[in-house]
Order: C-alpha cells, then sequence, then structure tokens
C-alpha cells in the first residue's frame, strides 16, 4: 500500500549553526569557563518555571543525578515502572539501591495501586516514568509518596510539555529528569537535565555531575561527596539554547498528528490507542496502541502485516518488562563476581522473573508503535491509518 518513505526529522539549522559558531569563537568548550551550558540551564529552568535546572551528558545522568541527590542508603529500595530504557533503572543500581518494579495500569504507566502495593520501611524514591509522553497517574502517586514521605522523581525523557491537569510532567514532583539524546523532542546528539524547585537538592546534583567538587569554596579543593564527572559540554549547550525555541512546534506538531490519527483509528475494530486521560496532554513520543485481548493476534503479528504494507511499525517497545531484558538485572550479576548491591546485609530478597507484573507483560504482548514524527503530513497519517485498518480486517 505505503510505496514511499516516511519523513524524517528535520533537526538543525542556521540557529543551532549560530550557537554553536558563537561556542567556538568563544575559544573554551569548558561549561565552567564558557556560557553556553549556563544559559542553557537556566533558560531550561525558565521554560518549565521552576528555580533549578542540572545539565548532563545524557537522560541516564540525569537520572543518576536524580537518585544521587536522594541519597539512598545502599540496599535502599526505588520503585519505578517495568516499562521503561534500561536508563532509567541502571542509575539505581549505581547508586547502590534496589529497583522495585511496580506493574503498570491501561495508561502503560504506574498504576498507584501496585505503587503503594510495593512500598516497604526501605523505600527512598519513585521514579515515574511518563511512558511515550503520556502523563502517568500523579495525583494518586503523589499522594502515596506524601503518605510515606518518599521523592518522586520524573522520568520525563520521552515526556517534554507532556500536562498532566494543566501542570507540567517533570514539575509535579520534587525532582523532574530530561534526555537530550538523539531520539527526543529536542535533541543535542546526547544530554539530559535535571530540574527541581529545592535548593539543596539543586545544590547535591551540580556538585554529583561535577565529582562532588563544592567550587563555591576557595583554596584547596572540597570534595563533600562522592560524584562523577557529568558535566555537558559548551557544544551542547549551544545547541540546547537553539533547540529549546523549537520545542513548543514539535510538540503542539505531534499533537496534531496524533489528534488526526486517533480520530482516524477511532472505528477500526479491535484497536485502542494509548489512553490518554481526560484533562491531559500527551506529547506523543511515540504513537502508541493495543490490539484487543480478545482478538487473540499478538502485536508481532499485526507488525508483520504492516510492514507487508510499507509501515515500518514495530511491536512491544521494549519487548518484555526491562528487568526480563536486561540480563545482569534478571540474574543480579553486578559488579565484579558480587551481586551487589542484592547482596548486601538486610537487603529484602527481590525476585525478576516472569509473573510479577502481568499487566505489563500483556501490554507489551499487544502494542504496537507506529512510525512517528512531526514532519508527517495529513497524508502520512492517512496512509498509517489505512494500513492499520487493512491489517485489522485481514487479521480480526
Ligand atoms: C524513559 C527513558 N528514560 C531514560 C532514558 C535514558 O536517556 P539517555 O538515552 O539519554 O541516557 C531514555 C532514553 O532512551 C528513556 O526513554
Amino acid at each position: 500500500m505505503r510505496t514511499r518513505p516516511f519523513p524524517s526529522r528535520k533537526l538543525y539549522d542556521g540557529e543551532e549553526l549560530w550557537e554553536l559558531a558563537e561556542a567556538l569563537r568563544s575559544q573554551t568548550l569548558f561549561r565552567y569557563t564558557g556560557s553556553k551550558v549556563r544559559r542553557f540551564e537556566e533558560e531550561f529552568a525558565s521554560y518549565f518555571g521552576v528555580k533549578y535546572a542540572c545539565a548532563s551528558t545524557s537522560g541516564t545522568a540525569a537520572i543518576h543525578t536524580a537518585v544521587a541527590m536522594v541519597n539512598p542508603d545502599p540496599g535502599d529500595e526505588i520503585i519505578t515502572s517495568p516499562i521503561t530504557d534500561m536508563g532509567t533503572v541502571a542509575p539505581i543500581i549505581y547508586q547502590n539501591a534496589i529497583p522495585i518494579f511496580a506493574d503498570v495500569g491501561e495508561d502503560y504507566n504506574l498504576d498507584p495501586e501496585s505503587v503503594e502495593a510495593n512500598v516497604t520501611e526501605r523505600t527512598r524514591a519513585i521514579i515515574v516514568v511518563h511512558l511515550f509522553g503520556n502523563p502517568a497517574r500523579m495525583d494518586e502517586i503523589m499522594e502515596v509518596a506524601r503518605r510515606h514521605n518518599i521523592t518522586v522523581i520524573e522520568d520525563c525523557a520521552q515526556a517534554y510539555l507532556a500536562e498532566y491537569k494543566g501542570r507540567l510532567c517533570g514539575t509535579i514532583g520534587h525532582i523532574g529528569c530530561f534526555s537530550l539524546q538523539g531520539s527526543k523532542h529536542i535533541t543535542t546528539g546526547e544530554g539530559g537535565m535535571t530540574i527541581t524547585d529545592d535548593p539543596e537538592l539543586a545544590k547535591r546534583g551540580a556538585m554529583f555531575t561535577d565529582k562532588g567538587w563544592d567550587r563555591s569554596k576557595e583554596g584547596p579543593r572540597v570534595y563533600p561527596f562522592l560524584g562523577l564527572n557529568y558535566r555537558m559540554t559548551e557544544l551542547q549547550g549551544a545547541v540546547g539554547l537553539a533547540q529549546l525555541k523549537k520545542l513548543r512546534g514539535v510538540v503542539e506538531r505531534r499533537r496534531k498528528l496524533a489528534g488526526m490519527l486517533n480520530e482516524r483509528l477511532g472505528d477500526v475494530e479491535g484497536v485502542k490507542p494509548q489512553p490518554v486521560a481526560e484533562g491531559n496532554k500527551c506529547s506523543y513520543w511515540q504513537y502508541a496502541f493495543t490490539i484487543d485481548k480478545d482478538k487473540g493476534v499478538p502485536a508481532a503479528k499485526f507488525v508483520e502485516v504492516l510492514r507487508r504494507e510499507g509501515i515500518p511499525a514495530n511491536a512491544g517497545y521494549i519487548g518484555k518488562p526491562i528487568f526480563l531484558s536486561q540480563e545482569a538485572l534478571r540474574d543480579k550479576r553486578t559488579f565484579g563476581r558480587s551481586s551487589h548491591p542484592f547482596d548486601y546485609p538486610g537487603v529484602r530478597k527481590v525476585r525478576y522473573e516472569e509473573g510479577i507484573c502481568p499487566n505489563c507483560e500483556d501490554i507489551l504482548n499487544r502494542m504496537v508503535l507506529l512510525p512517528f514524527n512531526e514532519e508527517f503530513t495529513e497524508e502520512d497519517v492517512d496512509d498509517l491509518a489505512e494500513g492499520v485498518r487493512k491489517a485489522a480486517e485481514e487479521l480480526f
């Protein structure tokens, strides 16, 4: 059916070039002697209406920075979603904490009831993932966190300008994290940003990305705690400044296209677009739908037909819950020959195996991702819808 390729993204133009040239002309690409990263942080913070933003080298680094701000004791627990990128989970283990996976609801995001059921005395944080840009049920999650005195980190790698009841995702919890990796709404190739309103957390985050160094102290160097070098370069800062100006346009265009697609798929029997709760706005990093359970057709089969029709769709995003995809995690083979932190004294025994998050497994088996970006036209949307309709007619 579709013979032409779908449009690819047009990410950069003269604005990035201008900022980059200015960075190079300044003769420093190091953030503490240049101005681009500092300005990018300031503009990012004001864009999101928060007091502080801390740039880093990736979304993974941004989440590691957030976990380091929380400063868990070894063996403390951090609850997160089983449908996510490894970049959400690796920082938990590197900071010696134990990832605990709560199950997801119909919206593919953390189910607050399952979060509550997984809280123990050792829970220090919840990392909420707004999957594909769809806001998670923040009121209920914040309520669980408040009751148990737990910090909430929002993983907004896929959720730039996603809105939950009129509030921007990333500003509802205590800390918000963003990725600037190549596929994200805005990108500096690689990069990350951690935002917060809390001055103590912000200070800790900034120092963590700078090897734990307290640059405010004169004289001999002062490193009050352990940190890493996650400093963003001026090149990334320069591109980030230009990209930030394009963010609203990218998200609005994706919303418009997704709205058209939702409408066209509305009367296709047996498929259901990712549910976005009323009053919320998704930012559509990916366009996803599920095949109704009663059709008994796995996503892989559906995708086979779509591909035959010229639509390069994907089945099931990461395929399996993240704790089964990641072998080190599944088998608890971590550092050297140890299972640290899983074998640390007093740590609750956790199992990462099939069946612990049944909704997650079920949704991944039925989930289809369509090719999608802000360069698509109405014609492209028509072809996507037509392809889905054809596949549904053939398979159901
Ligand atoms: C939900 C989520 N969290 C974290 C990350 C990690 O970001 P990065 O690839 O920039 O390290 C990604 C990106 O792939 C992501 O999609």
